[in-house]
């Protein structure tokens, strides 16, 4: 931490947060290290894996191409911010029932890439489903099984 620390104030999974962070730092950084929150992972940091992924504003956001000061006063939601109560949601019901991830290490920006999808697009085919979800590697599925999670969430 500089002697130029900022102080970063943001309401993150439905709670107003205040730390001090160096103004360097990615919001990535700032949730894992500043506010404790590991959901979002450190995959390449050079935006290609998603492993990062949170929602700001309601915008999918790659956090490890975020300043953490450009998150100052927004709404941020982890994936520890998607169920209610510690319930799950539809979508990660879907993805524990189809067996859509393992290791879990890409599951923030598969659930927010598939969400974001299915609030735009509530009957989407296989390839809009693939093509949604391309912005983030999974290493150890095989992509088929989160399909078929983000299937059985399709209204249609
Ligand atoms: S860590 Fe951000 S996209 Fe990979
Ligand atoms: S479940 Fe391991 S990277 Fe996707």
């Amino acid at each position: 931490m500089t002697d130029r620390a900022i102080e970063l104030t943001l309401t993150l999974n439905g709670t107003e947060r205040t730390a001090d962070v160096d103004p360097r730092m990615l919001l990535v950084e700032a949730l894992r290290e500043s506010f404790g929150v590991t959901g979002p992972k450190v995959g390449c940091a050079t935006g290609d894996c998603g492993a990062c992924t949170v929602s700001a504003d309601g915008a999918i956001v790659k956090s490890c191409l975020t300043l953490a000061a450009a998150a100052q006063g927004a709404h941020v939601t982890t994936i520890e911010g998607l169920g209610a109560d510690g319930a799950l949601t539809d979508l990660q019901q879907a993805f524990w029932d189809e067996y859509a991830f393992q290791c879990g290490f890409c599951l923030s920006g598969m659930l927010f890439a598939a969400q974001d999808l299915l609030d735009r697009n509530p009957h989407p085919t296989d390839a809009e489903i693939r093509t949604a979800i391309s912005g983030n590697l999974c290493r150890c599925t095989g992509y088929d099984n989160i399909v078929s999670a983000v299937r059985r969430c399709s209204a249609g």
